[in-house]
């Protein structure tokens, strides 16, 4: 028992040492997401051509300042289900979880442009 103790006491701040540290080195990997890389993509793929002049004739989003003034909305209406009211990309199936998930973490992380 007293074996076990000692040995509990030599390993524990290796354990603690690696886990604390490998938590920061996924953080400072991770990159920000940017309208240009991350966004715009995405802009592209699903609300073209309605919000994408001179296709479409909505509220024109295909541009970085236009994005990110209307994002809160954007998060608001991408996160209703098909059928609500405002729910988009209009009459197009519900955004993957992960997509979403790009438009939050770009307004957590400060709106990028590049
Ligand atoms: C098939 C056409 C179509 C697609 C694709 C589409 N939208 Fe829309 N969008 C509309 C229409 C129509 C309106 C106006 C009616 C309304 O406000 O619900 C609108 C309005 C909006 C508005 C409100 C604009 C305002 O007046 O303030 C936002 C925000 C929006 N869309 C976001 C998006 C986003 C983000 C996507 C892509 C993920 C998208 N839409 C895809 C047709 C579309």
């Amino acid at each position: 028992m007293k074996k076990l103790s000692v040995l509990l006491l030599l390993i524990t701040p290796f354990v603690l040492q690696f886990c604390s540290s490998s938590k920061k080195a996924a953080k400072a990997k991770e990159p920000k997401i940017t309208y240009t890389a991350n966004v715009q993509p995405i802009m592209v793929a699903n609300c073209t051509p309605c919000h994408f002049p001179p296709k479409g004739n909505k509220k024109a989003f295909d541009n970085y300042l236009a994005v990110k003034t209307n994002i809160d909305s954007m998060i608001i209406r991408i996160q209703k289900n098909p059928g609500e009211k405002g729910f988009m990309p209009f009459k197009h199936p519900k955004l993957s979880d992960s997509t979403i998930n790009v438009f939050v973490k770009w307004k957590n992380d400060g709106l990028l442009e590049n």
